[in-house]
């Protein structure tokens, strides 16, 4: 067991101090990019300052041969495009590494930290299984960091991608004060699990409940109704994250041409409470940006409850409904995060500057 007394210090002599709480970085559209790709990363200057964060990827989705070049082109990015990652910057940058047991980890940290460690904010960690995990590589940044030299640690995320992981949630939160969040991994965490689906993310026709036959009228067609696969998943994160004041994402959407179902998606689990969700295209960095943002109908209420409620005990009547401590503390969810995002999208200081309360 380790005393509380030692959790802030660093894990290697020369390495910056642990954090002590996660800053609310806007992180409504983590938008992956492949360094590797050529035409994909010339596109990466203009769009920084288009969205809150842009991650090199070097896991799933690039070719064994193209990892060395994924990397090396993700040093190239960082080190080239002004505001991008690192404390100023309008526009955070993360990577994806490659899984702890695979050939190319150990060089991913080793390099990307001892580069460009002062430009990356996050370092997202595939198919986490346990502590463990978390543990050898906080154990590892903290290494490099000291060889770097820098003067800020780097944050962890993980994802939720196997059966294993779910089931050891609240413990992966809790294993270092560099975790920043978890994302869900849908498609990993379908095999893993064995589910007998094909997608990446999303819902299945075949996953409902059916309305009860009408004993009279054996013939009526019976109402069926889809349910949320990832409900339970997204919720069991949701609580994990809140638990140790880290933050919940949804993962990746595959079928870029459903965009109303992604949308979907990402409105459930901003409901649960997430902040934000992967893009893989650059269209579906419209669609986190909107569903992650609060309405300005949203906003409006939540300030007028906020008026109302004073000092902020006990109860009043507004439209109708019975407002009291606990509605007002949903209120300022609502109205904190949106003057976070005001402060970095223009449009959005606008929309909620121009509310009439
Ligand atoms: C993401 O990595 C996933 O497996 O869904
Ligand atoms: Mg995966």
């Amino acid at each position: 067991m380790r005393s509380a007394k030692d959790f802030f210090r660093p894990l290697a002599v020369g390495a910056p101090e642990p954090p002590q709480s996660i800053p609310a970085r806007p992180s409504r559209a983590i938008h992956f990019f492949d360094p590797s790709n050529e035409k994909m990363a010339a596109k990466v200057p203009d769009m920084v300052g288009t969205v809150d964060v842009l991650l090199g990827n070097l896991e799933d989705a690039v070719k064994a041969d193209r990892k060395e070049a994924a990397r090396a082109g993700l040093v190239d990015i960082a080190k080239g495009t002004a505001g991008l990652g690192g404390k100023s910057g309008p526009t955070q940058l993360w990577t994806r590494v490659n899984a702890l047991d695979s050939p190319w980890v150990l060089d991913d940290l080793t390099t990307l930290v001892t580069e460009i460690g002062d430009r990356l904010d996050v370092v997202m960690v595939p198919k986490v299984q346990g502590a463990e995990d978390i543990h050898y590589v906080d154990r590892l940044l903290a290494q490099l960091e000291a060889r770097a030299g820098l003067e800020e640690p780097l944050l962890v995320h993980a994802i939720l991608e196997t059966a294993r992981g779910v089931a050891n949630v609240e413990e992966i939160c809790g294993a270092s004060p560099r975790m920043q969040g978890l994302s869900l991994g849908p498609a990993d965490l379908a095999s893993d699990r064995r589910m007998k689906t094909t997608r990446v993310g999303g819902g299945h026709p075949g996953y409902l409940v059916r309305e009860d036959p009408e004993p009279q009228q054996p013939d009526k067609v019976r109402q069926s109704y889809q349910q949320d696969l990832w409900h339970y998943t997204i919720a069991r994160m949701v609580d994990a994250c809140a638990m140790h004041g880290i933050y919940p994402y949804y993962g990746p959407f595959g079928d870029i041409a459903d965009e109303r179902a992604c949308e979907d998606q990402f409105r459930n689990a901003f409901l649960l409470g997430c902040v934000g969700a992967w893009s893989l295209h650059p269209k579906q960095i419209a669609i986190a940006n909107r569903v992650f943002s609060p309405s300005a109908d949203d906003v409006r209420h939540a300030r007028r409850v906020v008026a109302a409620m004073g000092d902020g005990t006990g109860a009043v009547m507004l439209d109708g409904k019975m407002e009291d401590d606990a509605s007002l503390k949903q209120c300022l969810v609502m109205v904190e995060l949106a003057e976070q995002l005001a402060e970095i999208d223009p449009d959005l200081k606008k929309l909620y500057e121009g509310i009439d309360t």
